[in-house]
């Protein structure tokens, strides 16, 4: 028996500026779209951990909810807390709001259920709405505004992860609601050169300045680890045009890129050796040939050799740049590369321009492919440089570590903080990703061996 939720489709299709929408708006579609994305389960699915480092669909439905009950415990006069035991069920890790359950036992319950965290997401959303058809008066207006826009985007990440751990647990035998996939527009091979220098990394504050947000509507964002803007030096570089595709991947696999430690840093060989890798997660062998389980279906790799490799680890990524005669990025020359436009002297918010994403830009979750596009799918939503899906498809692994840019201030505890040790940054959104939600400048961040996440790659070398 599935859930059927009230609340009507509203996933957001034309490429209008967000920073347009009332606050209201916002809410609404981004709550929606938490409640879209699990439609298709059904009820036992909801409640099932098939590993540590995933999360039950129905923790991540009490969770976002959660955070928003905070907002209201410090922003609402009288606002009653719905549930102590919801309060520790449903923290993630913040030390600041008290006892949690552990994440690799957020499977272990069967209570609260489904209905009751429904019902709870119900509560939150009745509340909400009228708090923020108040908040204009409030003293602190400008403040929760922001607050309410995190919380917005905390909710597009936990979709994102809801993608993720729905593959985890179900894969293939999800029933999700997959689009027609893009053709290959066109062959996109080769490295693009990027001259060196001075470059600004991060986000430009004031980026959007000409339009201030009025009223109350959604104010811009970018989250703390993306600022401030500082001056880094670049080598002379080439980077991939394309990513990693899985043709070339394979190559690597031919060649005993899994037997061979030379290509392997030496954690990397660890985990080839203790979790006996032999190719990207959701590959499997099938009478001597490579497949790959996505949520279509299983496919053999020989018709999928012009997709974007997808479910590495950092470790593998590496060992095949190695391989390869080149190197991974670091997240300076991949966003220089992303943003920089050589002709106006200046970095844009997107490798095509400042315009929101769009049908024809770049595969991200509205695309509704739940799954990659073939590489050159994408020509117009090529850099300057002439490097395509750099938005959407894959989270790309850079050699970056995740710490904080110089003069970095946190402006929300324990949210980016207190991560900045031991990951590494990836960058430029996966077709997971709310279109809303992704910047050039946007710091994803996974620990090296990590890979149920999508995640691929692209190589740089010296020039
Ligand atoms: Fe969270």
């Amino acid at each position: 028996m599935r859930l059927v939720f009230a609340m009507t489709l509203t996933t957001q299709k034309a490429a209008t500026r967000v920073e347009a929408l009332p606050i209201s708006t916002l809410y609404q579609q981004v709550r929606a779209r938490t409640l879209e994305i699990v439609a298709p389960l059904e009820i036992e699915d909801y409640v099932v951990q098939t590993a540590e480092f995933m999360s039950p669909p129905r923790w991540h439905i009490g969770h976002t909810s959660w955070f928003f009950e905070t907002v209201l415990q410090k922003y609402q006069p009288g606002y009653k807390t719905y549930s102590e035991d919801f309060l520790f069920f449903f923290n993630s890790y913040y030390e600041g709001f008290g006892q949690r359950i552990e994440r690799p036992k957020r499977g272990t319950r069967s209570r609260p259920t489904v209905a009751e965290t429904v019902a709870y997401r119900t509560h939150i959303d009745e509340h909400m709405a009228r708090f923020i058809e108040q908040v204009s008066h409030h003293a602190e207006a400008e403040n929760i505004l922001q607050i309410l826009r995190l919380g917005l985007e905390h909710e597009m990440q936990h979709q994102e992860l809801l993608v993720y751990d729905i593959k985890h647990l179900l894969c293939d035998q999800f029933d999700a609601p997959i689009a027609a996939a893009p053709r290959a527009i066109e062959t996109v091979s080769g490295m693009a050169e990027v001259d060196g220098g001075l470059f600004e990394l991060g986000y430009r504050a004031g980026r959007d300045a000409a339009e201030p947000p009025a009223g109350m509507r959604a104010p811009h964002f970018a989250f703390d680890n993306e600022k401030p803007l500082h001056k880094v030096f670049l080598q002379d570089f080439l980077i991939d045009r394309a990513p990693v595709s899985n043709d070339d991947y394979l190559e690597f696999m031919k060649d005993g890129g899994y037997q061979n430690f030379r290509w392997w840093h030496s954690t990397g060989w660890e985990r080839v050796n203790t979790e006996q890798w032999q190719a990207p997660l959701y590959w499997e062998q099938k009478d001597g040939e490579w497949m790959i389980r996505d949520f279509a279906g299983l496919h053999q790799v020989k018709d999928k050799l012009n997709e974007p490799v997808s479910h590495v680890s950092f470790l593998e990524a590496s060992a095949y740049a190695k391989w390869a005669g080149k190197r991974l990025p670091t997240e300076a020359e991949w966003e220089k590369a992303a943003s920089f436009s050589p002709a106006l002297n200046s970095t844009r918010e997107f490798p095509w321009g400042d315009a929101p994403p769009g049908e024809n830009l770049g595969n991200l979750f509205e695309n509704g492919l739940w799954g990659v596009a073939p590489i050159g799918s994408f020509p117009q939503g090529q850099s300057p440089y002439g490097c395509q899906q750099m938005i959407g498809d894959v989270w790309e692994w850079t050699t970056s570590d995740y710490t904080p840019y110089p003069g970095f201030k946190s402006e929300f505890d324990e949210y980016n903080d207190k991560w900045f040790v031991g990951q590494k940054v990836l960058r430029g959104g996966s077709f997971a990703t709310p279109r809303v939600h992704i910047r050039t400048t946007y710091r994803n961040f996974f620990h090296p061996e990590e890979r149920w996440m999508v995640s691929g790659f692209r190589c740089a070398k010296d020039r």
